[in-house]
């Protein structure tokens, strides 16, 4: 007996000490043996500090941004303004192409309504070759050490009109690379993988019109830019921030095949990277008083982009990390421009536990995502997280503003994190979010989709209302047949606004007769009509206008919704049209440069978007 209850007390020894052995090995983060060299195990960066700058633009812009009514709408229409239509449409999906050829993992919607997409050329497949009379890319095979031939596109045009898909040519890597529409329509794509890693690549804008294909420009960053973020800032200018081991920012060169001036060192990315390096494709949004708000792992601050000075810092965001790879989600909510003090409002959802990249990585244990949504008025004298439950859990989703000001949570999974075979359970259905309503009424469940947009998926608002959704790439190569497969699937998905039942109501942009070139701060004027318009006054109608961001791995670079003043609203009874005049954003600081999807909003129900043009 006493033999007995020694060997069950060893045994029971033996398996503590095996107990303490895997926690320690598997969670304590000090023990553990990560892939890359261990930073600080906390972030040094101090929480949270007002910098008391008298230069503080916070404090001096705000007068400057408001255009002062000059007016024009004293005798207009006085009537209480409608709630916006409700439908119990939740949303439909359609097959918009069975085999776009390139799984779309970084994607950009243009001013010509074609969307570029790239994946990787590491991939050295796709499902679309090169026409005949393109020379294939000879590249090493890693393996035999042989030279071959690569023929597939890793890049592709994709109309939107006809859904066809063109192939382009991109071959210094731009696999995880950041991006960016220019104020001339050029899309600029920075840094990348290996060879592309200090890679400027153009597509379209002036310098081509038709046909276009990638010009790349090796070299031309300081730094290796693979998971940066790339933001327009006011004056045009694009600003490439962080990357794998970066910890620095530099603006890119104004010019075409020029080279950057300097990195500069931003201890803030250095300081928020952990074990996993949750502090990637760090969220960045420009704010009406040119500054860039920055989020990183669980931190956020707000960096003066031309001083490069820290101008404040926010409360930390508890409950995990939100960046890549636990890859939350991040909008900046409109920004509306009849306030006469205009704010500043980010919503950080999602993402995953710190630990969960590496649980997912080294045991295939995929921990549940975050189904925290947190919004915090950066303009506030003391900001803080306002924290709200999702109806499901969601990393490496997308936050899309949609034309009528709600946002969009789509695509990504339930648990686990971005990257290869990181993740299960898809979530494959999308939630509508109302900012403007009250807390507790704010999210909707849409339709599910049966198609898994996971790792590499990507979505985009187009000129129709609707949400173009693709690609979803979990592996290292192209998969035709796995639990995930690679997806060149394109769908569409028509938020509750395109319920026909609303059509009717839905405004009509008659681009013929309305203004497309966009002075700031100068009144233009956009002419509508609505079937259903009878009873329509002026404050029926909203006039947004959306920057069409450049997305990937569940970050929307440089996306932002206007609501715009509007001042005279006039019936011209006898063709039935709606003229109303708005004031353009302005300044740069509200609307970069650029090219932007104007929309007329009937009480929630959009028109088509039409392009339009602001400038100085
Ligand atoms: C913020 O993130 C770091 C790095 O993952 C973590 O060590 C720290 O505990 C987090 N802070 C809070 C308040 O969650
Ligand atoms: C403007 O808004 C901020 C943030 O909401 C507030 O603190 C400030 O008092 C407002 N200023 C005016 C003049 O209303």
């Amino acid at each position: 007996m006493e033999n007995y209850l020694y060997k069950v007390l060893l045994i029971l020894t033996l398996f503590l000490f095996f107990l303490v052995a895997v926690d320690s090995n598997i969670l304590n983060k000090h023990h553990r043996k990560s892939r890359f060299k261990p930073i600080y195990p906390d972030p040094r960066f101090p929480v949270p500090f007002p910098i008391n700058d008298p230069t503080n633009p916070i404090n001096d812009h705000n007068d400057n941004n408001n255009p002062t009514s000059d007016g024009g709408d004293t005798t207009i229409d006085e009537e209480i303004t409608r709630g916006d239509f409700e439908t119990d449409f939740n949303g439909a999906w359609e097959l918009l192409s069975p085999n776009s050829g390139v799984s779309a993992m970084q994607i950009n919607l243009m001013p010509t309504n074609k969307i570029i997409v790239y994946d990787a050329t590491i991939y050295r497949i796709s499902r679309i070759q090169y026409p005949p009379g393109v020379p294939c890319v000879p590249f090493m095979d890693e393996f035999t050490h042989q030279m071959k031939q690569d023929c597939f596109a890793h890049s592709m045009e994709y109309d939107l009109d006809t859904n066809q898909a063109r192939p382009l040519k991109v071959t210094a890597d731009p696999w995880c690379s950041c991006g960016g529409l220019a104020p001339d329509g050029t899309l600029i794509s920075s840094g990348g993988f290996r060879d592309g890693s200090r890679t400027i690549r153009y597509y379209g804008g002036p310098n081509c019109q038709k046909d276009c294909d990638w010009r790349e420009h090796n070299e031309a960053l300081k730094e290796d830019r693979w998971y940066g973020s790339q933001t327009i800032l006011p004056n045009g200018d694009f600003i490439v921030i962080g990357g794998r081991r970066s910890f620095s920012y530099e603006f890119l060169p104004k010019v075409e095949g020029q080279i950057t001036d300097k990195p500069y060192f931003f201890p803030f990315l250095y300081e928020t990277s952990d074990l996993d390096e949750n502090n990637l494709y760090p969220f960045v949004h420009l704010i009406p008083d040119g500054n860039l708000f920055l989020f990183s792992n669980n931190r956020s601050l707000l960096l003066n982009p031309t001083n490069n000075k820290v101008v404040r810092t926010f409360p930390v965001l508890p409950g995990g990390s939100r960046n890549y790879p636990a890859s939350g989600m991040s909008a900046l909510l409109p920004i509306n421009l009849n306030n006469n003090n205009v704010t500043a409002e980010v919503m950080v959802c999602g993402g995953n536990n710190p630990n969960a990249f590496f649980l997912a990585e080294t045991r295939k244990t995929f921990l549940s995502a975050l189904q925290d949504c947190n919004r915090m008025v950066i303009t506030d004298p003391n900001p803080t997280w306002d924290s709200e439950r999702m109806p499901s859990r969601r990393t490496m989703g997308d936050a899309l503003i949609l034309p009528n000001g709600q946002i969009l949570f789509i695509n990504g999974a339930q648990v686990g994190t971005s990257a290869w075979w990181d993740a299960d359970q898809p979530n494959l259905t999308p939630v509508l979010y109302s900012p403007e309503k009250a807390k507790g009424k704010r999210f909707k469940v849409m339709k599910p989709t049966t198609i898994a947009r996971m790792y590499h998926s990507t979505s985009a608002v187009i000129p129709n209302g609707k949400i173009w959704v693709a690609g979803s790439n979990t592996h290292d190569t192209y998969k035709d047949h796995d639990k995930f497969p690679t997806e060149t699937r394109v769908e569409g998905f028509s938020p509750p606004y395109l319920d026909p039942k609303l059509d009717n109501f839905r405004p009509q942009i008659i681009e013929q007769t309305s203004t497309k070139d966009l002075k700031y701060g100068v009144n233009f004027e956009t002419q509508f009509s609505v079937k259903r318009g009878f009873h329509l006054t002026k404050n029926d109608i909203k006039v947004t206008m959306y920057f069409p961001p450049f997305t990937t791995h569940g970050v929307s670079m440089s996306q932002r919704l206007l609501v715009l003043k509007n001042e005279a609203f006039v019936k011209d009874i006898i063709k039935g049209v709606f003229k109303l005049t708005s004031v353009a954003p302005p300044a740069g600081e509200v609307a970069p440069p650029g090219y932007y999807l104007l929309f007329v909003v009937h009480r929630g129900v959009p028109s088509k978007g039409m392009w339009v043009h602001i400038q100085k």
